[in-house]
Order: structure tokens, then sequence, then C-alpha cells
């Protein structure tokens, strides 16, 4: 308990999923953590169900005044920011011939363009403190698939973004660090979802599950612990790294 004691995070994308599960271990290590979406209803819900030292935010991460308005907000609200973890995102489906223009870049801008606008916007803030920004990419920046063009591609684009990031905050001597987050499968509603849309989701989950050289999903908690391990002082010498938790899918 108290491996995050009173620190100020903002979790995007945090009314479910990974970035629930986060916010949820995050507060019982003693961090005041406000959650931001695109969904209200699930997000607020997502607060209420997590307790006092949680509150919610209504966010489109690919509007670069939503994010100058939330990180206004946190500095009124608590005066500081100590860790930012970029989770929101999107999962487009579809090949080269299958995607459209308008899908891939609406991949990019949610999964990437959303990261580059939290770090620019946060880090004036930040650097007064030092802080850590967690990014989230996937194995699936690794590990290509010929249905994921869009997907593969903008989740590649996050190491390097974190580790350019990284590089700056360390010359600037500010204190901040910043990682990449590399999850291999997680059973999530979203990956949930994904299964029961496809025509035999007994089978797809097979395959899901076997993706995995260990033969199972992960949990959003084997995302959440690491979360709470790069939020925490403990992770103070790690920065520009890729961090894969992925039962074995990117080896
Ligand atoms: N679940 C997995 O298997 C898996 C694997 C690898 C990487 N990841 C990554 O982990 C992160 C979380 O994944 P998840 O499975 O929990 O996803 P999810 O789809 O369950 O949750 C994503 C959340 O982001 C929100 N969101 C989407 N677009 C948004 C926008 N424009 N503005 C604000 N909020 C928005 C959604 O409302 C949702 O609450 C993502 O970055 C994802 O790519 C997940």
């Amino acid at each position: 308990m108290g491996r995050v004691k009173d620190k100020v995070i903002v979790v995007t994308g945090g009314a479910m999923g990974l970035g629930k599960a986060a916010a949820q271990r995050l507060i019982e290590e003693g961090a005041r953590v406000l959650i931001t979406d695109h969904n209200p209803e699930a997000g607020a819900a997502t607060a209420a169900e997590l307790g006092a030292n949680a509150a919610f935010l209504e966010q489109d991460v690919t509007d670069p005044d939503g994010w100058g308005t939330v990180i206004a907000h946190v500095e009124a609200e608590y005066g500081r920011l100590d860790v930012l973890v970029n989770n929101a995102a999107v999962t487009v489906f579809g090949s080269i011939a299958d995607v459209s223009y308008e899908d891939f870049k609406r991949c990019y801008t949610v999964d990437v363009d959303s990261i580059f606008l939290g770090c620019k916007t946060a880090l004036p803030l930040m650097s007064k403190t030092g802080g850590s920004i967690i990014n989230l990419s996937s194995a699936a920046a690794i590990n290509a698939s010929a249905d994921l063009v869009a997907y593969n591609s903008a989740k590649a684009a996050i190491p390097m973004l974190t580790k350019s990031i990284a590089l700056y905050c360390a010359r600037e001597k500010n204190g901040v660090r910043v990682n990449a987050v590399l999850p291999g499968t997680i059973m999530t509603p979203n990956v949930r979802s994904v299964i029961d849309g496809t025509p035999n989701p007994a089978e797809t989950e097979e395959s899901f599950k076997l993706a995995q050289p260990v033969g199972h999903m992960g949990e959003p908690d084997d995302i959440a612990h690491l979360v709470v391990y790069l939020a925490s002082n403990e992770s103070k010498f790690a920065t520009g790294a890729a961090f894969a938790v992925d039962g074995g899918l990117s080896i």
C-alpha cells in the first residue's frame, strides 16, 4: 500500500478496460486519479465506483483544445501533475486493401496524435515537479498482422515517440520520465466484443489465446501492476524504455 501515495495521476480512456484497472490499482496504492474519456456515462460510473480519490472529466484525446482544458483543470484542482497515462486508443482492423484512408488516419489521430498532444500539453506543468508519462503501445507494435495495417503501424510509432520525448526530458533535466507499455492480448470488454463479433467466437478466443506462447490471454491487472511500478518512484531510473507484458507474444 502507498506506492504512489498522494500522486496526482491522469488516466485517459479510463472508463473501462486497462485504463479502469490501472486507475483502480493506482488508487489502492494511494493516488488521486482523474479519469478522462469520451464516453461520459461510462467514465462517470467508473469514477463513482472507484471512490473518493477518483474523479472524471470528459475528454476527446484527439482535441488539442480539450487537452488544454484538462491540464488547466488539473492545475486548478490539484496544483500539480505527477503521472500521465496515455491509454485511450482505438483498434482499426483491416488490411492495406480493406482499410479506408479515413479509418487509417482516425487510428493515427486517436492512437498517436493523442500522445503527442498529451505530452506537449502536460509537460510544462509536470516539469515543475518531475513525474512519469506512461504511453500504452502494444505487442502489435512488434508483431505484424496482414489485417492490422493501421493499428500495427500506429502502435509502432509510440515507442519511438516515447524515446524522443524521454531524451528531451533527460536533456532538460526536468525530472520527467517517459516509458511505453506493450501489452499482449488482454481480456477486456473491447477484446470480448471483438471475439463475440466473429462468426465463431469460441474458435476466435482459442486462436487469441494461442497467439501468446504461454497459451492464454492476460488479465487487466497484469498491465495495471506495471503501470503502478512506472508511476511510482521505484522506476526512477527507467526512461525511454518499452516494457512488454505479453505472454511472449513479441518474442
Ligand atoms: N486489451 C488488449 O488486449 C490490448 C493489447 C495491447 C494494447 N492495448 C492498448 O491498451 C490500451 C487500452 O486498451 P483496452 O483494451 O482497455 O481498450 P478499450 O477499448 O476497452 O478502452 C479504451 C477506452 O478509451 C476510450 N476512448 C477511445 N477513443 C477515445 C477518444 N478519442 N478520447 C477519449 N477516450 C477515448 C474508450 O471510450 C474506452 O473507455 C489501448 O491503448 C490499447 O491499444 C490493449
